[in-house]
C-alpha cells in the first residue's frame, strides 16, 4: 500500500498556495495533515476550515520570546508527525535552531528566480532591475534566508511595460502550478527511498 507524504502547511495570510497544494493532494502522493497559521484572521485559515482540514493558530505576538514561540510551533508541528513542512506565505523569519531541527523537511515557495531577489518586494525589484525573466522558486529552507538548495523553478518573460501588480499576478499563477508539482515529485522520491 502506498502512503501519502504527510505535509503540514504554515501560512500567515491569503493562502492561495495552500489552496493550490490542497487541490493537488492525492492519496498516492501527499496529504495535508495540518495547517498552522501565525494569524487568526488569515484568509487561508478560513479556507482550510471549510475544507475540513485540521487547523491551529499560533500567534507570535502572544509570546514574549522568539524561542518560546518557536518551541510551541515545533511541538505543534510534531503532533502531526509530518514528513514535510511547507511554508506558504508564512511571514516569520525562523531561527537557525528551528530550521536545523527540520533540515531536509522544510520547504518554501519564493516569488523570484532565486538566487535573484531574495527577501520582499521581489516583483517591483525585478522590474526596476530590468530583468527579462522572472518567476518562482521552491527551495529547502536553511539558515540563510531564501538561500537553501533549489528544488524547482518556473519562469516567465517580463514585459517591461507591466506593473509590479500585473507581474505578481502572473508569477502567482506559476506558483500555483509549481508548488504542488514540486511537492508531488518530492512525495514520489520519498516513496522510492522508502521501498
Ligand atoms: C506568495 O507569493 C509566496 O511566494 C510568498 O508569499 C506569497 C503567499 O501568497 N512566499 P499566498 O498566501 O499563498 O496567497
Amino acid at each position: 500500500m502506498t502512503m501519502a507524504l504527510r505535509v503540514v502547511v504554515l501560512i500567515s495570510g491569503r493562502g492561495s498556495n495552500l489552496v493550490a497544494l490542497h487541490r493537488s493532494a492525492r492519496p498516492q502522493t501527499y496529504e495535508i495533515v495540518g495547517v498552522i497559521s501565525s494569524r487568526a484572521d488569515a484568509a487561508g485559515l478560513a479556507y482550510a476550515r471549510t475544507q475540513g482540514l485540521t487547523t491551529q493558530v499560533i500567534e507570535a505576538g502572544r509570546y514574549a520570546q522568539r524561542a518560546a514561540y518557536e518551541a510551541v510551533l515545533a511541538d505543534t508541528i510534531d503532533t502531526y508527525a509530518p514528513d514535510m513542512i511547507a511554508l506558504a506565505g508564512f511571514m516569520r523569519i525562523l531561527t537557525d535552531g528551528f530550521v536545523e531541527r527540520y533540515a531536509g523537511r522544510l520547504i518554501n515557495i519564493h516569488p523570484s528566480l532565486l538566487p535573484a531577489f531574495p527577501g520582499l518586494d521581489t516583483h517591483r525589484r525585478a522590474l526596476e532591475a530590468g530583468v527579462s525573466e522572472h518567476g518562482a522558486t521552491v527551495h529547502y529552507v536553511t539558515p540563510i534566508v531564501d538561500g537553501g538548495p533549489i528544488i524547482d523553478q518556473m519562469r516567465l518573460t517580463v514585459d517591461p511595460h507591466e506593473t509590479a501588480e500585473q507581474l505578481a499576478a502572473r508569477v502567482l499563477t506559476l506558483e500555483h502550478e509549481l508548488y504542488p508539482a514540486a511537492l508531488t515529485r518530492l512525495a514520489e522520491t520519498h516513496r522510492r527511498t522508502r521501498l
